[in-house]
């Protein structure tokens, strides 16, 4: 089976390029560079021991995707590429709808025009609304996302669930991230986020290797057992092989099928810290701050569904998850760009 991975250059993306490609899948990625660099599809071919095709080009430039459908024999896509960052939605909320609405669509058109009928889509939690009980299952309530970026994910699922009921043929695959973190055992691939890193972990590795001062621990006064929040962290290979599960099970199937893909335990802040601390022996200075805007207090997964329909479950546990992030880290103490500095 052949598979295209749009945003594949990327932390998760890369991830999954490997396990296409030590599973003895073809794997072909297209990726514009904005938040990744082509030594990261360099290090894919190394860990892989096999040739990444790779194209770099802006997917929602629906006549270079095109070229890419002509020039290799795809039989599924794995569609990850689109803008990220939570806070940085709020703030740009045009270039997000606009950037993660159209690349959807020019991929969604693509496939349709070149007859792939199986679709991938990276979805996130952040779908889920507020006041959900824990934990969440797939028929938890949706929408009232928080923030643009999650309700681009949001309507990125309503695109592909319209596209599948007007194309029977087709067949939805819609997997709903918790948090992943953690990096490929090599240490040669990992999160390299752009400028001062958003979320917990890769903030945490950059100040264990000294790159930041401290950790701010964003609120202690939540209602959880130390008071600060707790979410579902995976590993990010546990996430890349859920991925190889879902094109797998797409190829077989038609219509539209969710999962969540979380490990089904919570960990607090606090936790993780201490987690990262202890394993890998090293200091991690934290102060704590007021409670960042938009935050929910706990956040995790029933991963039933994916156990029982993909028979895929998480298997690495936290501290292989902080040990590899820090590998990848104090490896690469700039990520891939070698002129390092503190952004
Ligand atoms: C985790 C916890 C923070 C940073 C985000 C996206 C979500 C998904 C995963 C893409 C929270 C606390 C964080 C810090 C802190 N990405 N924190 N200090 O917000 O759960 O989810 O990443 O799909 O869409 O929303 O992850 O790592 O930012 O925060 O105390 O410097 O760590 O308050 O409790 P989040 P996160």
């Amino acid at each position: 089976m052949t598979v295209l991975v749009t945003g594949g250059a990327g932390f998760i993306g890369t991830h999954i390029c490997v396990e296409l490609l030590m599973s003895g899948h073809g794997c072909i990625a297209a990726d514009n560079l904005s938040n990744s660099c082509l030594e990261a599809v360099k290090r894919v071919e190394e860990i892989a021991g096999r040739i990444l095709p790779f194209y770099e080009i802006d997917v929602r430039d629906e006549d270079k995707l095109d070229i890419i459908f002509k020039e290799h024999a795809i039989d599924a896509v794995i569609h990850l590429a689109g803008l990220k960052a939570v806070g940085e939605s709020v703030s740009m909320p045009l270039e997000y709808y606009s950037c993660n609405l159209n690349v959807t669509l020019s991929v969604l058109k693509a496939m349709k025009k070149n007859n792939v009928k199986s679709f991938v889509f990276s979805s996130s939690a952040t779908v889920y609304s507020a006041g959900n009980s824990m934990p969440l299952a797939e028929e938890a309530a949706c929408g009232g996302c928080s923030n643009p970026y999650g309700w681009t994910k949001f309507m990125g699922e309503i695109i592909a669930r319209d596209a599948a009921h007007a194309y029977p043929e087709m067949s939805v695959v819609l997997l709903r991230y918790f948090n992943p973190i953690g990096a490929h055992e090599s240490g040669r691939i990992g999160e390299d986020p752009l400028g001062i890193p958003n979320n917990l972990v890769p903030f945490i590795s950059q100040t264990a290797i000294g790159k930041r001062e401290k950790v701010m621990v964003y609120g202690n006064d939540y209602d959880t057992p130390d008071g600060t929040g707790v979410r579902d962290y995976l590993h990010v290979v546990d996430l890349a092989k859920a991925h190889i599960a879902a094109v797998d099970y797409s190829v077989k199937h038609r219509g539209v099928e969710v999962f969540n893909l979380g490990t089904g335990k919570g960990a607090s802040v606090l936790e993780i810290i201490e987690a990262y601390r202890r394993v890998n022996s090293v200091e991690i200075p934290y102060e704590i701050a007021g409670r960042r805007p938009g935050d929910l207090a706990v956040c995790f997964a029933d991963p039933a569904k994916a156990r029982r329909v993909l028979a895929w479950r998480a298997e690495r546990n936290l501290d292989e998850m902080v040990r590899d992030s820090y590998r990848w880290q104090k490896s690469n103490p700039n990520g891939y760009h070698e002129d390092g500095g503190i952004a």
